[in-house]
């Protein structure tokens, strides 16, 4: 399965997390890693499962590299019927009312552009030391394994 691992962050966390993401898939799929700023949303592969892994900053607001993707979406809106995708929310559950609201911008915009998200939306709490090392490889794992069986299904 093709699988593009599609990261927004500020300070590299979430590249680190898509980066384990990456290593964790390899050995059964052809996974690869784009930061969001370098994503031409014109030309967005729709036939590949998309993992999105997307911190959060300020006030729930997006992260650096997510905003110049966000924007482009939303002044081109192409049509992204057919995309199937999963979130990866990271953020900090000591924001309360915005944690990992970052990645849900991200969400919600591309579900208006027609894309279709699979499996459980995943949180990644960096306040929480009790996580375990490998969740976001973990939370890949099962929402892959839960979108090929979907495909079967089919
Ligand atoms: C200035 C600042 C503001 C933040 N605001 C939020 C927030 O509103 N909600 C949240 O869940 N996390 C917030 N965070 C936590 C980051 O999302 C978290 O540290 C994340 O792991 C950073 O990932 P990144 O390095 O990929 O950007 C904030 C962190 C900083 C430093």
């Amino acid at each position: 399965m093709k699988i593009t691992i599609m990261y927004g962050t500020e300070s590299g966390e979430s590249e680190l997390a898509a980066e384990e993401i990456r290593d964790a898939l390899l050995e059964l799929h052809d996974a690869t890693i784009v930061n969001m700023e370098d994503v031409d949303v014109d030309a967005i592969d729709v036939t590949d499962f998309h993992l999105v892994v997307c911190s959060t900053y300020g006030e729930g607001e997006l992260p650096a590299s997510a905003r110049p993707f966000h924007a482009a979406l939303s002044a081109n809106r192409p049509d992204l019927t057919g995309l199937r995708y999963a979130v990866l929310g990271r953020g900090d559950r000591t924001y309360a009312e915005t944690y990992s609201r970052g990645s849900e911008h991200v969400d919600e915009l591309l579900r208006e552009l027609g894309a279709t998200r699979i499996g459980e939306y995943g949180r990644e709490d960096a306040s929480d030391w009790n996580a375990p090392d490998d969740l976001a490889a973990q939370w890949a794992l099962s929402t892959v394994a839960a979108f090929d069986a979907l495909v079967t299904a089919a």
